[in-house]
């Protein structure tokens, strides 16, 4: 096998961030090299300490957590994300507390060191709001080179918002440093609602994670609850698969059909504010393309996810 492709994990867990994290650890394609956080599911401290557990769950403390930005570029943080992932982010489990801390530093100042030290080798996988990305490109433009792939949670094309009929809540919860991310000229590729709610874990697909029985998967058992019921009084029955698809992007390309093209970020207030608007009919919007996934395989992603999980 080809050495695994090194990463750092951006992220606001967040139950869909801890089973995507999960995914990712049990997956020799990829290798983790550091954990930053950022405000989003939960408050920074909440997200901290929830990645802080996360690596003590797979018994890897040696992997780096460094704390990031605690609020938006522009707006407020409002903490909506308690609804969905309950108030401790991991659906009110109320999980002892961890035994190690996060690292000195802040997390974008991490990922400019990780990624200069190691050029063309470290690709950015990034599943909450983009603001650590925003401050690393900001502080140190050379990173846009330097990185290997960035690959986002957000957004949407085509799907309609999530946190308002138009926004996705990533980009939403700080469209400002969204604008920065999509705007910067490296290999970004969106992993937005176009496809993260194309593959949902119905009731039946967790079962058969559950009775795996193995620490991942009992633990998954235990965060999950609040977090499907939160999609069924939405109508949903079932959990889309959000941050996980990020990864499976990143493990298989193949997963996923790809189109490319600017995509623009509305910064405003209100409803429209984090709005993605792809700009398919190449009207001279300017702006660098991204690559947007439009369509995935989801019978062969959630094999995969569940075959990984089997591992542990
Ligand atoms: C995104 O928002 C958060 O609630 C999830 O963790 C995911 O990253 C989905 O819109
Ligand atoms: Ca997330």
């Amino acid at each position: 096998m080809p050495h695994p492709r090194k990463f750092i994990f951006d992220t606001d867990p967040g139950v869909d961030d801890a089973m995507a994290f999960l995914f990712a650890m049990a997956s020799p394609e990829l290798e983790l090299v550091g954990v930053t956080t950022v405000f989003g599911n939960g408050g920074i401290e909440t997200t901290t300490q929830n990645a802080l557990r996360l690596v003590e769950l797979v018994s890897r403390s040696d992997i780096p957590v460094t704390a990031g930005a605690a609020r938006p570029l522009l707006h407020p943080y409002v903490g909506a994300g308690a609804r969905v992932h309950g108030s401790d982010g991991l659906g009110e489990t109320r999980l002892p507390v961890p035994t190690g801390a996060p690292q000195p530093g802040h997390a974008a100042q991490f990922i400019i060191d990780t990624v200069m030290a190691d050029p063309g080798r470290i690709s950015l996988i990034a599943v909450g709001p983009l603001t650590n990305l925003a401050l690393a490109v900001s502080l140190e433009p050379r990173i846009v080179q330097a990185v290997q792939q960035v690959v986002i949670m957000g957004g949407s094309a085509l799907h309609p918002g999530n946190v308002t009929p138009v926004a996705e809540a990533n980009i939403h919860n700080d469209s400002a440093a969204a604008r920065i991310v999509f705007a910067a000229e490296w290999p970004l590729t969106m992993v937005g609602m176009d496809v993260t709610c194309a593959t949902v874990m119905s009731p039946e697909y967790l079962q058969t994670l559950f009775t795996m029985g193995n620490k991942a998967t009992d633990f998954i058992a235990k965060i999950v609850p609040f977090y499907l019921d939160f999609h069924r009084s939405r109508g949903e029955d079932g959990i889309y698969v959000h941050d996980s698809s990020a990864i499976a992007f990143a493990l298989d390309s193949s997963l996923f059909k790809v189109k490319t093209a600017p995509v623009h970020i509305c910064v405003t207030e209100g409803r429209v504010d984090g709005q993605t608007i792809a700009d398919w009919g190449d009207t001279g919007s300017g702006g660098h393309k991204v690559n947007v996934c439009m369509e995935v395989d989801s019978p062969r992603f959630l094999t995969l996810y569940r075959e990984r999980l089997a591992t542990y």
